[in-house]
């Protein structure tokens, strides 16, 4: 068979450990590798080639991906659609693995709906949001980076009796910053997930203020657009000194950890395996309680995920 992989959106790191997997295994079941530079906009423009191990030597330890990866207006476009599948039928390519997150998936669905295409996905974004795995590739090596951050800045903040409001991504999604806050021990945390009610966190802050509290760190989602007013209040009501910080893409990039290069190696080999054995397509590997699964991509972009109520219990900085 000849199979093809491509990263697409918002790079995470871990996908180039995918990319290897899927090349070193393809060759091994005897199968003939490509590769699509460029995600989408690539697929669009032919920039498909035959992989050779030399295309993914000494990649492992690299964040980003070196297939690189694309965010596509063009593909909107029913044409430009067509012109990639005909880019595909050129190859003949009978499989496609896409690393990518909600967006890529809600994509590769409409490109299925008009074409006989045979993909499987595999869940790919630091923000952890796409629905059906408790896991998605890139999500731990960002949180540590996340917490390498947060340990830096209690360091200025606790020397400096300065009060910290720390932004992080996850778009919509709250993970990134409830799993940050909870592992740092944030006294603040602000998720869209969760209607917050300020004056029942002043209250508490107030009275740990006046027993001694002299640093505060508080951990905003993006998704809550609240980086500035929260700075804004902790100064009024606290009294502190206050500085923002936005992590940005920092959180994108990065050496992926142990655990990424582990799940970007069995994430390419439970897609490939789907995709030698049955013709039976448009499935997203899935992680959960350990396991390892397929979902169909109609259940993957028409449900919403929810954040674990069992990370929001132990938001207890929310009380
Ligand atoms: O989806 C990954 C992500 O990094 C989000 O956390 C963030 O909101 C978005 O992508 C940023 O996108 P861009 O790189 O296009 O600015």
């Amino acid at each position: 068979m000849a199979l093809a992989i491509m990263c697409s959106g918002g790079d995470a790191p871990g996908m180039n450990a995918a990319v290897k997997k899927f090349v070193d295994y393809a060759f091994d079941k005897k199968e003939t590798p490509y590769l699509i530079y460029d995600g989408l906009e690539g697929l669009i423009d032919g920039k498909i080639k035959k992989a050779d191990y030399k295309d993914v030597a000494g990649i492992l330890h690299r964040g980003g991906s070196v297939i690189r990866s694309s965010r596509s207006k063009r593909f909107y476009e029913y044409d430009y659609r067509k012109q990639a599948y005909e880019n595909l039928k050129k190859f003949n390519i009978d499989g496609l693995v896409v690393l990518g997150g909600d967006g890529s998936f809600r994509a590769m669905d409409r490109f299925s709906e008009d074409f006989p295409v045979n993909f499987v996905g595999i869940p790919t974004t630091i923000d952890n949001d796409i629905y059906g795995t408790e896991y998605c590739l890139g999500v731990d090596t960002a949180l540590n980076t996340i917490r390498d951050a947060l340990d830096k800045i209690y360091d200025t903040a606790s020397t400096f009796n300065r009060a910290f409001v720390v932004e992080v991504m996850g778009r919509d999604c709250g993970y990134l910053a409830a799993i940050s806050a909870i592992s740092s021990g944030a006294e603040i945390c602000i998720i869209p997930e969760v209607d917050f009610y300020l004056p029942t966190i002043e209250n508490k802050l107030v009275r740990e203020v006046e027993n001694g509290r002299r640093y505060v760190l508080a951990i905003v989602a993006e998704g809550t657009k609240m980086t500035a007013k929260v700075a804004e209040w902790l100064e009024k009501k606290l009294g502190m000194d206050t500085r923002v910080t936005i992590l940005g893409h920092i959180q994108r990039g990065g050496v992926p950890t142990t655990f990424d290069r582990m799940m970007g190696f069995e994430f390419a080999v439970h897609a490939v395996e789907h995709l030698c054995r049955t013709k039976e397509s448009n499935k997203v590997v899935v992680w959960n309680k350990g396991e390892f699964g397929l979902i169909d991509i109609d259940t993957v972009v028409n449900n919403k995920n929810q954040v674990n109520p069992h990370h929001l219990a132990m938001l207890n900085v929310l009380d």
